[in-house]
């Protein structure tokens, strides 16, 4: 199924046809000289386990695994880096010592990193995150070892609370119930769910936004994302899509499969100019 290519890297996900991750490592690879082929697999939901072990028996060494994988990404691992145990969740691969799969997530490091180039985070922070499914999941143990506690609202509470339950012994998460903690400030609010929450202010409550909240939408597309327009209309000024987290995660993917650590900031800009 693959073609035998030495320094073959992969995106295993469906859909993966809108992703950027090609055009990221490519740069990558030209911007280090440590050249390779990356390429995306768009593969059928019950077809995963037996594309992957087809590239990894090829000549594939390392990969990308975006949704609906990352759970069963964990689940393939061999062996498994600290954050991707904690996570649960896998969104790296390497082949190790030529016949190993090592398990990694850097989607959490990614937001992390991002969140510190744009001066949105300090330790103590307040920070509630929209949403409780894959990418939540993969950031919560990053931004707790920082030192912020986090607050979770989703629209089924019960996937919120199981959050909670995973990483309360890391730090201080919490389900965040808007009735019952009408006095809450946050220092960040990060949209980590997929689609548009239609009645964002009957979702969550704006009397837990102060003047320097920060809004941080995970998502990105062409143009502004729902909610950071949303954001634009209420005045809120410090405001970011996900491009960022993106190229970090990548850089951190790169980091794994290679030893080095890519520039970040050119292809961050390109892509929010260009997207
Ligand atoms: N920038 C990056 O590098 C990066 C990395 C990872 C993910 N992402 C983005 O993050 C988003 C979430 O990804 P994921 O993997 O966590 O997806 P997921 O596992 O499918 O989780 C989706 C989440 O969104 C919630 N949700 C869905 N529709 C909603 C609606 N209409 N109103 C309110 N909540 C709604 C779901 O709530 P329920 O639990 O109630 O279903 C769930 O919490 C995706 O759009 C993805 O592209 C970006």
């Amino acid at each position: 199924m693959f073609k035998n290519k030495k320094f073959n890297y992969a995106l295993f996900g469906n859909p993966v046809d809108h992703s950027k991750s090609p055009q990221i490592h490519n740069f990558f690879s030209k911007q280090t000289g440590l050249l390779h082929t990356y390429t995306s697999y768009n593969v059928l939901l019950s077809n995963f386990n037996f594309s992957l072990s087809d590239f990894f028996q090829k000549d594939g060494l390392g990969a990308n695994i975006t949704a609906p994988f990352k759970e069963e990404a964990f689940s393939l691992s061999h062996q498994l880096t600290e954050r991707a145990k904690i996570a649960q969740s896998v969104n790296t691969l390497k082949k190790v010592n030529n016949e190993c799969i090592l398990g990694d997530n850097t989607d959490g490091i990614g937001l992390l990193s991002d969140l510190i180039r744009l001066n949105f985070i300090k330790k103590q922070y307040s920070i509630l995150i929209l949403g409780a499914g894959g990418a939540a999941k993969g950031v919560i143990f990053p931004l707790l070892s920082f030192g912020c506690s986090i607050f979770i609202l989703n629209r089924t509470s019960l996937n919120a609370q199981k959050l909670v339950t995973q990483f309360n012994k890391y730090g201080k998460v919490n389900v965040f119930d808007p009735c019952l903690s009408s006095t809450k400030k946050f220092d960040l609010v990060i949209n980590a769910t997929s689609k548009n929450i239609e009645k964002k202010e009957d979702f969550f409550p704006l009397s837990c936004i102060s003047s320097h909240t920060c809004f941080y939408d995970m998502n990105y597309q062409f143009d502004n994302t729902p909610f950071i327009n949303w954001c634009i209309k209420k005045g809120y000024k410090s405001v970011s899509n996900g491009i960022g987290m993106l190229v970090f995660q990548a850089s951190h993917s790169f980091f794994l499969w290679h030893n080095q650590f890519p520039e970040t900031d050119y292809i961050i800009n390109l892509l929010n100019k260009n997207y």
